[in-house]
């Protein structure tokens, strides 16, 4: 009932999650970017909302529909995925599900770049802020539960273990989307659970719904402790 408190295991708490690809602009026409539908973030959103969280999704742009419940901000650039995300803080739990551009172009000229004898122009990029980093590493109001994703295409486990430690996160998403396992775009996920111990839990193919209900059921378990 709308006005009535949220039940579920995670009643009472904030999730905060990222989602989709950002558009990094070249010109008004073009943009650089990552492939990434948002199914899997926005099916996390979906499910934290329905356990009960009071769920902010920072979004870049995908073509899904708000998922119920929750509140979305939408962003293009990595830069305002963290200036939106640093404005939804604090939360109890952050899970970065974006697929960030690493890098922008360097020089936005605010007309459009035109074709010409002199050929291709060159393409400068400079590094994004790593959002996921960014969060884990805030003092005062850190999240304590803080979950990054790695998407790799080789190598999954060992690069998914060097990815948490770098990045100050508690935990790993980690996938395989090179182009034989068919994630990118599809609705199934083949995910491992990374923890900053070591730990390692590999999760059979399941739907992406699937695979964000049982996430959201085990950040549920860890926010509220044994
Ligand atoms: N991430 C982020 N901000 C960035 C880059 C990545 O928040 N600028 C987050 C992603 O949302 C994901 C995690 O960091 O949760 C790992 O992203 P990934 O691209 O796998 O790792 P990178 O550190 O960018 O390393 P690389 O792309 O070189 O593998
Ligand atoms: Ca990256």
């Amino acid at each position: 009932l709308a006005g009535s408190p949220a039940e579920g295991p995670l009643a009472g708490r904030h999730l905060l999650v990222t989602s989709g690809p950002t558009h990094e602009p070249i010109d008004p026409v073009r943009y650089l970017a990552n492939r990434s539908s948002g199914k899997q973030g926005h099916a996390i959103a979906a499910a934290a909302a329905a356990a009960g969280a009071r769920v902010t999704l920072v979004s870049g742009p995908v073509t899904l529909p708000d998922p119920p419940g929750v509140a979305v901000v939408r962003i293009e650039t990595a830069r305002e995925m963290l200036a939106a995300v640093e404005a939804a803080l604090p939360a109890d739990i952050a899970v970065f599900a974006a697929a960030v551009a690493d890098w922008r172009p360097a020089v936005f000229g605010g007309e459009k770049i035109k074709k010409g004898p002199e050929g291709p122009p060159p393409l400068a990029l400079t590094e994004n802020p790593d959002i996921l980093a960014t969060v884990a590493r805030r003092s005062g109001d850190r999240p304590p539960l803080v979950v990054g994703f790695a998407a790799e295409t080789t190598d999954v486990i060992a690069h998914a273990r060097a990815k948490i430690a770098r990045k100050g996160c508690d935990l790993i998403v980690a996938n395989d989307v090179s182009t034989a396992a068919g994630v990118m775009g599809g609705d199934r996920n083949t995910v491992h659970l990374i923890g900053r111990d070591g730990s390692l839990e590999t999760w059979p193919t399941l739907a992406k719904d699937e695979v964000a209900r049982r996430l959201v059921a085990r950040l549920a378990a860890l926010a509220n402790g044994p």
